[in-house]
Parts: C-alpha cells; structure tokens; sequence
C-alpha cells in the first residue's frame, strides 16, 4: 500500500504533487496477518484481541487494557465505569476533536469548556480549571494536543487536591511517557489518522482493576461470557450484569493492531525526526510563523501545527497550500463554536483557544514523508504568506 506510495512531488502538468496530511503506514504484514485471520475463521473478539490488550498493556506500563472498536467508545466506557453520569460536570479543553465532549454527554454530566494557557502551550489550563470547578464538578478530562503530553502529575495533584477523577483523551499519544499511568483511566484512538492504526479502533486502560473490568463487561452487553467462551465449551449461558453497549473489537482489527504496535516506537521516532527537521527549516526559513511547544517536550509528534502570523489569510494560504498539492487542515475548530454546543453551552468565552483556533494550520506529518518533503512544504507556505 503506501510503502511503494510514497509522496510525490514533481512539477509536471500531468503528475501533481501530493503530500497528504498523515497517512497510514501499511503493507505487506498487515496484509499478511488479516488473510491469517480470515483463514483462520474466527473473526469476532477473540485471542488475537486478548494478546493485542496484554502486548499494549505492556508497551505503556500498565497492567491490562480493554480494546474497544473506538477512541470515543473507550471515553465513554471510561466515565460510565468511574461512576460519571446525571448532574456531574466535567472539565475539558474546546481545543479537542468532538467525541471528548461528546462522550462526556452520552455519559449524562456535562462538559464544561476550560481554556488553554496560551497559544505557544495549548493545553487544557490547570489555573482556568481551578476557575471552573464547582460543587457538580467530578472530573477532568485532558488532551495530549498533537502528541505533547500535558503535565501529567501536576494534573495528578490538581485532581487529588480537588477530588476528582482524572481522565486522559490520549488519541494522540500512544506510547509517550507516563501516558495511560497516572491518570484514573486513559482512552486511546486507532483510526486511520493516528500514529497507529487498525482503520477503526480504540483502548481503554484504568489503574484500578474493578474499573477496567466494568469498561470490559459494558464493551460487550454487560454479558457474562462472551461467544468464543460459549464456542469452546467454557460456558453455556450468560446473565447481563450491568447496562452494556456493541463496543467490541475484531479479531481483523486486533491483528492488524499487533502489526501497527510492534512499529509504534519506530513512527513515533521517525515523526520526531521529521517534526524537528520543520522546525530547525522554519527557523531558518520563515520565523514569522511559531511551532508550538518545544524541542524536548515528551511527544508522540501526531501533528505538526503552525501559528500563523495575526496578519494572514488562513483559508487563502490553505487554497495555495492545496494547489501545489500540499495537504493542510485545522486542529481544531474550537467546539463551544460548534452551533450544537453553543446551544447547548451559550456564553462561553475562551480567549486563548479562540486566537490559537483562529491562526492554527496543521501540515503533513507522517512517517513515510521525506525531508525534501518538509522542506517543499515550508518553501510552499513561505510563498503562501
Ligand atoms: C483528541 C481526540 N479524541 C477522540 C477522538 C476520537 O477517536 P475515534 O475516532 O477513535 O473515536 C479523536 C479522533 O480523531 C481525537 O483526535
């Protein structure tokens, strides 16, 4: 697949350059390992769903995992199993994808929208969220933006001395330090875009066992025991013990998963490569616009975000950008602008997350880009500006 697909770039009128904005790294085990699972005949949670847990438990530290066919599903399995629900509040940043606060309301609390420190460090503010906290307030959910993780302990402590429960939206962040550890449960993504994939995927992990083991009973139906158990003889029946959702995983995807894990570490220091090679070519190139965060920050590098210049037309660039086949989006539109949200949630003001949302782009950044690629890139957006 895109290992012989690599990023084109040539100025010919037939051939078009394209530099996609992250794609995914596959081919030839993952396709080995699903016509394995195909021949094999069992294609619903199975072994290879169990080994996929137990091989990404291990890769983050912890003790177990529940995989689960979505970040979101994982989100929401983690605060229904920690108790969130009817007339909580929860904390989150707006500078998210959707699902965070999505998942917040399915559970039954509410998001309250929390601003980030400031456009150079666009995390989820710990002095803002002392602000918002009120006699409803339960929990916290912060965002590892683009791979940099928050500061972990320092959320550790803020939630102990307020005492709530702390949740990690760690989509962006497999395998970085601490990530998954300090937190009360932490959800993952695959999807396609993310720095791993099984094209749709999640996980969930949590410190305390008795919750990760309701986040594995409500995946599958509250039921007792699950088809392959009743398969291989080691049940008859099952009670429903709890309310449960179809959050399973498959065995196709769980396979595809192994694969994709065993290279995490590889993208994830190949993004780094690649993240710090923009960086030093802006610095030289274009130090109008600014990288957020810096050099040494903890970080799975999923995205590459830039700072525009106040000055600048960010739909226009973004025009240019596309037509010399350079790919480019907005992480995020902020979600109290959301015409949902706004109802929902009206007079909300975030100051911060509003400038940052406003004058962020995000460029290619994927394992399989080359250096000339960044550099193409920043010579694009330089004649852009
Ligand atoms: C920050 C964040 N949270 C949650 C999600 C939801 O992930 P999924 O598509 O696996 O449900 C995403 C996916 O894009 C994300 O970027």
């Amino acid at each position: 697949m895109n290992n012989d697909k690599k990023s084109q770039k040539n100025n010919t009128q037939d051939f078009s350059p394209f530099i996609a904005l992250g794609d995914p790294v596959l081919g030839d085990p993952e396709k080995k390992t699903l016509c394995d699972v195909i021949d094999s005949g069992w294609l619903t949670m199975g072994d290879r769903v169990a080994t996929f847990e137990k091989d990404f438990a291990t890769l983050h530290g912890v003790s177990d995992a529940v995989a689960v066919n979505s970040c979101t599903a994982a989100l929401h399995l983690c605060l229904e199993a920690l108790g969130v629900g009817d007339g909580d509040e929860v904390l989150i940043p707006s500078l998210t994808f959707v699902a965070t606060a999505n998942a917040v309301l399915y559970s039954g609390a509410k998001p309250v929208f929390v601003d980030i420190n400031n456009i150079s460090s666009p995390h989820i503010s710990l002095d803002d969220a002392a602000t918002k906290i009120t006699s409803a307030t339960k929990a916290v959910i912060v965002m590892h933006y683009g791979g940099y993780t928050v500061d972990l302990p320092a959320w550790r402590k803020f939630a102990d001395d307020h005492n709530l429960l702390l949740i990690e939206d760690a989509a962006h962040a497999p395998a970085v330090r601490l990530v998954g550890q300090l937190s009360d449960a932490a959800a993952f993504s695959f999807f396609t875009n993310k720095n791993m994939t099984t094209s749709e995927g999640g996980m969930a992990v949590a410190r305390n066992a008795e919750v990760l083991n309701k986040i594995r009973q409500k995946r599958s139906h509250g039921m007792t025991s699950s088809t392959l158990d009743r398969q291989r003889g080691h049940a008859f029946s099952y009670d429903v013990i709890t309310l449960g959702y179809n959050y399973r995983m498959d065995e196709l995807r769980a396979a595809m998963g192994l694969v994709q894990l065993a290279r995490l570490p590889s993208f994830n220091r190949q993004r780094k490569v690649l993240t710090n090679h923009y960086r030093q070519v802006f610095q030289i190139n274009l130090s109008e616009v600014s990288l957020p965060f810096t050099t040494n920050h903890e970080t799975s590098a999923h995205l590459l975000p830039v700072i525009l210049p106040e000055y600048s037309n960010r739909q226009d660039i973004m025009s240019q950008l596309r037509r010399a086949g350079v790919q480019s989006s907005i992480h995020y539109p902020p979600i109290h602008h959301f015409s949902f949200y706004k109802k929902l949630t009206p007079d909300v003001t975030l100051p911060h997350t509003e400038e940052f949302c406003s004058r962020v782009i995000t460029l290619p950044l994927h394992p399989a880009l080359s250096k000339s690629d960044v550099e193409y890139v920043v010579d694009t957006l330089t004649q852009a500006l």
